[in-house]
């Protein structure tokens, strides 16, 4: 028999790696480290009891996983999605797969409801609930436990998956949970529940893996469980007609249609201020961290002792853009310029002076104890500057809220790795 090359769009498939409900996985030669992800028109439900063909499904799933992996992407979470490669199917890092459902849930409802009788549905988790699940279909995914995953022994690319691993899932779930539930409020959507899954690549990195789409979430509009567009809607149906799995169809393109109109917010600026070139060092560290985080930043020298009327000048020009400003003030010795903007405008002004060991104590207070009626606050290093000139961008854009968030996992994983270092020594 003549050997049939598959190919999706300008890739040329290699070997069917896995086929499941939803999907088919298959090598992709040109990339040895990367498989394809093929979406299937089927949908499924209670372990693929109830199964039925959807024309058109993969698509909205395949556009609602790019777009989500996307997202996930650009704030800093480490996932296995490389890039679309057309409309209904991707490109992913090749992984071998950890065989557990993460599950984080905001409201209680569904299976956590039967599991824990006498919680009314919507109680609110706050932090999130976390649970997991082992993929098994036969035994219908039963509940596991950390230390049931941890005592199976999974090792995955030579990977253990052990105390450490497990608690990095979980911390991860809850951030993916916590970025995706910011992006679907710019939509006036509450997300109440998701679960996802994890792969460890060649290298041994743990990432977020297969695919996060309409099967992976609960979806209430305004918050409104009456008016859920997720696969709970299919998973209700007694009967299914062609006319139900229309509609479950338009609800999932739907959501993916609400995806494309994210507009990532862009509406900010933030403005280092030196009082004097000699401090083009120090603003130059604030401009990188800030830079670093995925702020706007434009740099400008001016002084308000010397040249008063061209701060003043500088400020208006900022408050007559239509963005939304946060100045950092850079002066040595008397810090004249961050209190003088302070007390001219209603943006937030840090004060980040260029103080050394030897004249912190003499020149801090012009920062410190400014006359009152002003709100300008005081910082010493370059990253506390950039990270509180995020945390108030962030208050309005859920990009740099979500970069700010995935951070914080970041140095969280660093301290373990660490003593991990020492212990071992
Ligand atoms: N990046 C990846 N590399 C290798 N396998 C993957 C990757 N992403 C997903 N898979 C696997 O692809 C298989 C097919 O997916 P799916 O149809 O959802 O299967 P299932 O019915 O088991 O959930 C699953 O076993 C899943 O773990
Ligand atoms: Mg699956």
């Amino acid at each position: 028999m003549a050997n049939v090359v598959k190919q999706v769009g300008e890739y040329k498939l290699g070997a069917l790696i896995i086929e499941g409900k939803t999907k088919q996985v298959y090598d992709l030669p040109s990339e040895p480290e990367h498989c394809v992800l093929l979406s299937k028109d089927r949908i499924t439900a209670g372990d693929g009891v109830k199964a039925h063909d959807l024309k058109g499904k993969s698509i909205v799933s395949n556009k609602t996983t790019c777009k989500v992996f996307e997202i996930l992407n650009s704030v800093g979470i480490k996932t296995s999605f490389v890039r679309q490669a057309t409309e209904n199917a991707f490109v992913s890092k090749k992984c071998q797969m950890i065989p557990i459902e993460w599950v984080t849930r905001r409201l209680a409802t569904g299976s956590f409801l039967k599991r824990h009788p006498g919680v009314k549905e919507g109680y609110r988790f706050s932090p999130v609930k976390h649970e997991t699940f082992f993929k098994d279909d036969a035994n219908h995914d039963p509940q596991w436990s950390e230390e049931q995953i941890i005592s199976a022994g999974f090792e995955l690319n030579g990977l253990l998956i052990g105390e450490n691993e497990v608690d990095y899932m979980t911390r991860v779930s809850i951030l993916v949970f916590e970025v995706l539930e910011k992006v679907w409020q710019t939509r006036n959507c509450a997300l109440i529940d998701m679960k996802i899954e994890f792969g460890v690549d060649n290298d041994g990195d743990i990432l977020v893996a297969d695919v996060i789409d309409s099967d992976s979430w609960r979806l209430w509009p305004s918050g409104d469980k009456r008016l859920m567009v997720d696969k709970q809607v299919y998973r209700n149906l007694t009967t299914v007609t062609q006319s139900d799995l229309d509609t479950v169809k338009r609800n999932f393109e739907w959501i993916a249609d609400q995806l494309d109109h994210l507009l990532p917010p862009n509406d900010h600026l933030v403005v280092i201020i030196m009082g004097s070139p000699s401090d083009k060092d120090h603003c130059q560290k604030i401009r990188k961290y800030c830079e670093d985080l995925g702020l706007n930043v434009e740099v400008r020298v001016s002084s308000a002792h010397k040249t008063t009327q061209g701060t003043l000048k500088i400020v208006s020009h900022y408050e007559s853009l239509n963005v939304k400003v946060v100045f950092i003030a850079v002066a040595g010795r008397s810090n004249g310029l961050g209190p003088v903007i302070s007390g001219n405008t209603d943006f937030p002004v840090i004060n980040c002076p260029p103080t050394t060991k030897d004249d912190v104590d003499r020149d801090i207070w012009s920062s410190l104890n400014v006359p009152s009626g002003l709100g300008c606050s005081t910082v010493l290093y370059p990253e506390t500057a950039a990270l509180c000139a995020a945390q108030s961008i962030a208050l309005s854009n859920y990009v740099i809220w979500a970069r700010l968030r995935s951070r914080r996992l970041v140095n969280y994983k660093s301290l373990p790795k660490a003593d991990a270092e020492f212990k071992n020594k």
